[in-house]
């Protein structure tokens, strides 16, 4: 058939519809008619059209205008930033370890943004010298300290601290820069890649039974124990919201201390060593490297455009300091938990109540957070995490089997190798992304490499010996959900 004789067909076909349009058309008006005055059924049905007509389009010019307001704001927001402290790392001669801290870079995580049509942003925090998040708060600790007069550098003081590695880490490599030693206190169930680190840096390592915070050798109190023994008298630590829990102890005399204030008294006093707690979990130094840095960062890098921050927490420092910053500076923009199995705090943020199901009776490790997960997650409510809670809107909970997948999937779509708290932030988000409309943008936070986690989350073996399954298919399926 001719195109010109099966276009001739196709018009006739069209003008024979609109006839029997037009006819059945007719036949509603007459019946219409027959019941209602003609005049009145016209006015009727004109007036229905154009309020149907109006309140659509008012409906959408308030969008607009909602809209435009919205970008309005944030870019009087990211107006308000103050100046970037450091346009690009590699721009500049940085003045040693310290000044490779922060100022990271934000990744797009393409695979899940491409799938989700949500923007889905990480903060390279494993690009941080000490290799993770934990870099910014032993700095600031350290900073906070001297600039109390609680540490004085090259006086072979040395720095404490309870942790699960990273801040170990972090103080370590800070430390050894600034002039200080560390003696890191860890349960002993914690990955032994980040020992073997520790070492290397020279750090003293504890490791001791995973065991309730009230037990007195939890690793925690143990190293505030062990930065009062360091000395012979515990300093005053005025000045501090969580004073109680600062421990500064010195190997000055307490006639150095407390006595005549001569010049020799005086030079102990000051240059003797210090046994100094860091207390990442109650200092509000920690909350303050990221309400001072992480936050404007990410205001500024985005321009103040996101719509989301998600992150974990283990002390609380992240998602308070960061999301409150945020909160402060970016108009509407939401504060999201990632919570690993066994930690009481989604519970908190979605009911009010610290609870996780693996601390009833009958479980296997009832005193700890019981996950693959290290960093994040945790059964009591720390000063830093206090600091935030109020703005945390949302909370989700990632199984091990979820984060084990995401961690697969990133090295296979994107080669990102990241460890375990970073994959928990990558799945609330896309579970986040999945409630928001396209176009949304998330940041969240790539907390550490996989390096770190080589001989537990990263082990096929450990997993396999813990009942833990290794799919990434669990990913496509909370993306096809
Ligand atoms: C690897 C890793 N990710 C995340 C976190 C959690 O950060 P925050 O302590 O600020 O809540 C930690 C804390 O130790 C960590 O070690």
């Amino acid at each position: 058939m001719s195109s010109s004789s099966s276009g001739s067909t196709w018009s006739a076909g069209l003008s024979s519809a609109l006839t029997a349009i037009s006819a059945w058309n007719s036949r509603v008006w007459e019946r219409l008619g027959a019941r209602l005055p003609r005049r009145l059924t016209r006015d009727l049905l004109v007036g229905l059209a154009v309020g149907i007509a109006l309140s659509l389009s008012s409906t959408q010019v308030a969008l607009f205008f909602q809209s435009k307001r919205a970008d309005k704001r944030r870019l009087a927001a990211a107006k308000a930033l103050p100046p970037r402290p450091i346009e690009l790392r590699s721009d500049e001669i940085v003045p040693g370890v310290s000044g490779l801290i922060g100022n990271t870079p934000l990744v797009r995580i393409n695979s899940l943004s491409d799938a989700l049509g949500v923007e889905i942003l990480g903060k390279c925090e494993f690009l941080n010298p000490g290799g993770s998040v934990k870099d910014r708060v032993a700095l600031k600790v350290i900073e906070d300290a001297e600039a109390r007069g609680l540490l004085h550098p090259h006086t072979g003081s040395v720095l404490f601290e309870g942790t699960v590695g990273s801040t170990g880490i972090s103080l370590a490599t800070v430390g050894k820069a600034k002039g200080y030693e560390a003696h890191i206190i860890m349960p002993s169930d914690v990955a032994i890649d980040k020992v073997l680190v520790l070492e290397r840096l020279g750090a003293t390592v504890e490791r001791v039974p995973p065991v309730s915070i009230v037990d007195q050798n939890q690793f925690v109190n143990l190293a505030r124990r062990r930065a009062h023994e360091f000395g012979n008298v515990d300093l005053p630590t005025k000045g501090k919201t969580t004073e109680e829990d600062v421990v500064v102890s010195t190997q000055a005399t307490r006639e150095d201390v407390y006595g005549a204030p001569t010049l020799e008294h005086r030079t102990a006093y000051d240059r003797k060593p210090r046994g100094f707690f860091a207390d990442q979990f109650e200092n509000d130094a920690n909350y303050q490297a990221h309400y001072e840095g992480t936050g404007p960062e990410i205001a500024r890098q985005t321009g103040g455009h996101v719509d989301a921050f998600v992150s974990g927490a283990g002390t609380g420092g992240t998602i308070s300091g960061t999301g409150v910053y945020l909160k402060e500076n970016v108009p509407g923009i939401q504060v999201v938990l990632a919570d690993p199995e066994g930690s009481g705090l989604y519970n908190k943020v979605r009911y009010g109540v610290m609870y996780a199901p693996q601390e009833s009776e009958g479980t296997k490790r009832r005193y700890q957070v019981d996950t693959v997960v290290e960093g994040i997650g945790i059964n009591r409510i720390t000063h830093n995490f206090e600091l935030g809670e109020a703005i945390i809107d949302d909370a989700y909970r990632i199984t091990d089997v979820e984060a084990v997948a995401m961690s697969r999937y990133l090295v296979a779509h994107d080669g990102l190798f990241l460890g375990s708290s970073s994959a928990c932030n990558l799945v609330a988000s896309i579970r986040l992304a999945k409630t928001m409309p396209k176009g949304s943008r998330i940041v969240t936070i790539l907390c550490d490499s996989g390096a770190r986690h080589q001989t537990k989350f990263w082990s096929d073996e450990y997993l396999a010996n813990h009942g833990i399954a290794i799919d990434a298919g669990v990913i496509d399926k909370i993306l096809e959900e």
